[in-house]
């Protein structure tokens, strides 16, 4: 098998448990590298630190599968994970027949992603090196879910970046373009070729269900980047009055408004625009909300667009602050790992001198808990959300 050493002084990091070793840290290579080949990493002086596979032509060049000398990566090890990741999720309680069952290097996967919707699985690869085991994966799936269909998503960062090329489509069974799922007690259609990402935001559950606490009936709630209605029809539900659910993709609020009726609810106003030329308006024209959600997507791809982003967010928080009805409520989150949870709040506190209002933190929402982050991997934290009173 391929042997790499690393450079001095990076050994300590991987001993820590974070497994990705960046192209400009390998000092050598018992021969050229393939493209996806397993390979043993190695300190400088020699030393076994983990196993994993190799991708040279891109920066994060190696990420590591096992720490464990004895165990190599191998179809079973796969296996093996999956069948742990799925056992996790057994023990959760998350209210849904739609879930995260493997979360990359949060399940010590990295480069898999699958989403279950109901009797569906969703297989996202984000590595060429982990599409080398689409047949084991797939088996797995089988084997554990015994599914009605499994369908592959393209990841177009993996494509650009990584060189992985995918045909969209089953992989397995047959998968129809519209499931319906359900979480809490709502119902949601998701379209799984069209949709954004593997098709719903599942990483939001448990803000979804937090928002609940938050409405009363007859408020006014503002949803901003709503996809398919995921907090306004939280807050409809609730019995709130006025609900505006906004966003650039008419796809997704025709989605939306299909949800709207598939749970017998009514009234929401769906609004195709950009967030922030409509926050711009609802702000000139003097409308107040009881409760705001702000949920983006990804500002900062990387961390160069950091400063870009940061501005961004501060111009959500600025309106949205504005849009708030004293003791009234609002949200804001960022769900890329690159703006962390004190970006946020300096960002928050920027924006509550602009406006002139005192704001006090009520709770802090993350990814939920089918997406675990691994404590020496920062980078596994992406989703983060500051909840606010407007006093
Ligand atoms: C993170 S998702 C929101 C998920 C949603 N809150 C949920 O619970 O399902 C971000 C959404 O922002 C939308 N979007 C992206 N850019 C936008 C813009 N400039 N204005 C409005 N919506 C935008 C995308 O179409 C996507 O639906």
């Amino acid at each position: 098998m391929l042997q790499i050493r690393v450079k001095p002084g990076i050994e300590d990091r991987i001993r820590g448990f974070f497994p990705w070793v960046y192209r400009a840290e390998i000092a050598s290579y018992s021969r050229k590298p393939k493209k996806g080949e397993l390979v043993v990493v190695r300190d400088f002086g020699g030393k076994f630190l983990g196993y994993g596979y190799i991708n040279p032509e891109v920066s994060i060049a190696v990420r590591i599968l096992s720490f464990d000398k004895t165990k190599p990566v191998t179809p079973d090890l796969i296996k093996e994970r999956i069948k742990q990741a799925y056992e996790y999720r057994k023990k959760l309680y998350i209210n849904s027949n739609a879930y995260r069952l493997v979360h990359s290097e949060g399940d010590l996967l990295p480069g898999l992603i699958v989403d279950v919707y109901g009797e569906y699985a969703v297989l996202e690869l984000t590595t060429y090196g982990m599409s080398q085991f689409k047949d084991v994966i797939v088996e797995s799936l089988v084997e554990i879910l015994n599914p009605k269909g499994i369908y592959e998503k393209l990841n177009t960062t993996a494509e650009k970046v990584e060189g992985l090329k995918v045909k969209e489509g089953p992989l397995y069974g047959s998968v129809p373009d519209e499931v319906v799922i359900w979480e809490h007690d709502l119902k949601f259609l998701i379209n799984i070729p069209e949709g954004q990402k593997t098709g719903f935001f599942l990483d939001q559950r448990n803000a979804r269900r937090f928002v609940r606490s938050l409405v009363e009936p007859g408020d006014s709630c503002l949803d901003v980047f709503t996809h398919t209605g995921g907090f306004a029809l939280n807050m409809k539900k609730m019995g709130a009055g006025r609900v505006v659910a906004v966003d650039i993709s008419q796809l997704a609020l025709e989605v939306g408004k299909e949800n709207e009726k598939l749970n017998g609810l009514s009234g929401i106003e769906w609004v195709c625009a950009n967030a922030f030329d409509f926050l711009k308006e609802l702000d000139k024209k003097g409308e107040k909300f009881d409760v705001v959600v702000i949920d983006p997507p990804s500002f900062a791809k990387n961390r160069h667009s950091v400063p870009n982003a940061l501005r961004g967010y501060k111009e959500l928080c600025v309106r949205g602050l504005k849009l708030t009805k004293p003791g009234g409520y609002m949200a804001i989150f960022s769900c890329s790992f690159h703006i962390t949870e004190q970006h946020l709040l300096e960002v928050l506190t920027s924006a509550s001198y602009d406006v002139k209002r005192q704001v006090r933190v009520i709770a802090k929402t993350f990814q939920d808990k089918d997406h675990p982050w691994i404590l020496q991997m920062p980078n596994t934290l992406y989703l983060k959300g500051i909840w606010v009173e407007v006093v």
